[in-house]
């Protein structure tokens, strides 16, 4: 399973693979802006050698056609470990899965992202896609059930063996996260808020405190 950070806060991604715990980050356009970036290429170059050899996924914001396999190829030049995000379909409802077709047989590893049904996520599967992020906090939010989603598409792609990589996004909350992991997902990308909340527990704290306690009436010295 491969954890990403959904950031890019350097100081957050820092931490996370000081953990130990981190195979690469997460971008989107939303994501760049809310981590308050304005040079978005002089970041993504940055982010790339951070990350390494973890995975960087940066996404096109170009809609669709040639614009979008020319960023796409841009983007992909950034460095070996740079997978590049497509969005399944454009704002107007065109597929954009023979841009992803011909990025991948072009040997550009692809995200296709913004994916909110299996059958989009199946689509864009057959399409080649190395990876395809489900967006189940979206898929939630319009009343459906991401999680299951990631359960049926973990089995589809199992039954007909194919090698495409989900990538459960999209996740608010620890909750999130503990479905996502329980579905199936082979990759799970969390924001820092969402991993905080993964890692800790207040039990725990209750716990490992009256470890310390004990500890502390006891002579007994190493
Ligand atoms: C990550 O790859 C997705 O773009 C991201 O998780 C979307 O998150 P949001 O739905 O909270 O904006």
């Amino acid at each position: 399973m491969q954890l990403f950070l959904d950031s890019a806060d350097t100081h957050e991604i820092k931490f996370w693979l000081g953990q130990g715990v981190l195979d690469g980050v997460t971008t989107n356009p939303s994501v760049l802006a809310r981590d308050g970036v304005v040079d978005v290429a002089a970041a993504l170059r940055s982010l790339v050698s951070l990350v390494s050899p973890g995975i960087l996924h940066a996404e096109v914001t170009q809609e669709c056609g040639q614009a979008l396999v020319d960023e796409a190829t841009a983007l992909h030049a950034l460095g070996e470990n740079v997978v590049v995000k497509v969005p399944v379909l454009t704002p107007s409802g065109a597929p954009c899965l023979g841009e992803i077709h011909e990025l991948a047989e072009a040997g550009v590893r692809v995200n296709a992202t913004a994916c909110l049904s299996l059958g989009q996520a199946a689509l864009a599967a057959k399409a080649g896609a190395a990876y395809v992020s489900v967006l189940v906090g979206r898929i939630d939010d319009e009343g459906g059930d991401g999680a299951e989603v990631v359960v049926e598409l973990r089995r589809w792609l199992d039954l007909w063996g194919y090698p495409t990589r989900i990538v459960a996004a999209s996740l608010r909350g620890a909750a999130d996260v503990r479905r996502a992991l329980a579905a199936g997902a082979h990759c799970v990308t969390a924001p820092p808020a969402a991993l905080a909340r993964t890692s800790d527990h207040k039990y725990s704290r209750h716990t490992v405190q009256e470890f310390l306690d004990a500890a502390r009436t006891s002579a007994a010295t190493l």
